[in-house]
């Protein structure tokens, strides 16, 4: 049997810390009681939600329906020969233990994706990236249940639709990701484009050629540990927007006025970095109705001042106008808005 609550504060499940009321809750281990929570919210004509780590979500209203906590677990090889591996892991896995449990073990490719908050099944959802890696690079196929119709299913890499920080899978109610299905080299293929990467390694005099999957897991949380604080003392969701992509006509205007612009190319358009067009504008470290933007990286917005998702959301909004204003730019946020 499996135990639902009623009225459940989700203040510490979220990584903002934003107070809200679920008004069922309850934990979810395995397939048997998903299908029976399944049930339980239909006959109730309840609404679900699905919490990982509770890292990408902004809560700006309770929840009338049912949230359930993911706490699938189990990590194991399903295939290997000498040149790769091959995991199926469960989705409320903690994905940084994920990481270091790879690395324990020689499985190579995720170390730029060290210490990202959240769970395993959290990841393909917005196909988490950072220091030059996508999840969406190691992932062989995703296992879901659909909430719908109760069947198991699975989604093979390319039917996941994956880009930067989007999958089907933000069809939000649709499926519950129960396994994710990774392949890992057992050789060494480091991933050293990011700038901040090779900064970190020449700083301390280490020649690229000698780096190691470790060394550079070690660096991504140095760095990372630097950027974006710890939401256990200051509560925030990491990038609050997304990095934008304008065309390359705004591009070259936004340059004559800006040659400092941080932006990468992709094919046709660029990527802007939002840090820094929001720092541009003053506002790293500003501060209004116990919000604030992070003073060591402007694209963080902590809740240093336990506030609701209503009024972060505002605070937000303050920082888009002037973006808008100065640069025509429309930031986007990047957590999902509950
Ligand atoms: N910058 C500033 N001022 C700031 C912040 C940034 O000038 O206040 C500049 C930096 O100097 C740098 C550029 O902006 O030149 C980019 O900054 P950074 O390398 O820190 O990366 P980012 O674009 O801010 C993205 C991801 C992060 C990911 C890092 C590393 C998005 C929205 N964010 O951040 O992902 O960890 O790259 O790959 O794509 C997340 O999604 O929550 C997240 C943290």
């Amino acid at each position: 049997m499996t135990f639902i609550r009623e009225n459940y504060d989700l203040q510490t499940l979220n990584t903002l810390a934003i107070k809200a009321n679920s008004r069922y809750f309850s934990q979810i281990n395995n397939i048997n009681e998903l299908i029976e929570i399944i049930k339980f919210a239909k006959n109730n004509d309840l609404q679900i939600l699905i919490l990982g780590g509770g890292s990408n979500l902004i809560f700006s209203k309770d929840w009338e329906g049912i949230t359930l906590l993911n706490s699938i677990k189990g990590i194991e090889v399903i295939n290997e020969n000498e040149k790769e591996v091959e995991l199926k892991v469960g989705s409320g896995e903690n994905w940084h233990n994920f990481v270091l449990y790879t690395l324990d073990n020689n499985f190579f490719g995720l170390e730029n994706l060290a210490l990202i908050p959240g769970t395993v099944g959290a990841g393909p959802v917005q196909n988490i990236g950072a220091y030059g890696c996508e999840i969406k690079d190691f992932i062989i196929k995703v296992e879901v249940l659909d909430l719908e119709d109760k069947q198991i299913k699975t989604f093979d890499n390319k039917d996941c639709n994956f880009s930067y920080r989007k999958s089907i899978f933000q069809n939000y109610g649709k499926y519950f990701i129960t396994q994710v299905y990774f392949k890992l080299s057992k050789l060494e293929n480091n991933v050293l484009s990011y700038p901040a990467l090779i900064t970190y390694f020449q700083n301390i005099n280490m020649d690229l050629s000698i780096v190691t999957p470790k060394d550079i897991c070690e660096a991504v949380i140095e760095i990372r540990s630097l950027k974006l604080p710890d939401y256990k003392n200051i509560p925030n969701v990491g990038s609050f927007f997304k990095n934008p992509i304008i065309s390359n006509e705004h591009f070259l205007k936004l340059k004559d006025f800006f040659p400092n612009l941080v932006a990468f190319k992709n094919e046709n358009n660029w990527k802007i970095a939002a840090g820094w067009l929001i720092d541009q504008c003053g506002f790293k470290g500003f501060k209004d109705n116990g919000i604030s933007t992070y003073d060591k990286n402007a694209l963080v917005i902590i809740n240093i001042e336990s506030k609701t998702g209503k009024e972060i959301l505002n605070f937000a909004k303050i920082i888009q106008d002037k973006v808008k204003e100065i640069f025509d730019i429309n930031l986007e946020i990047e957590p999902r808005i509950i």
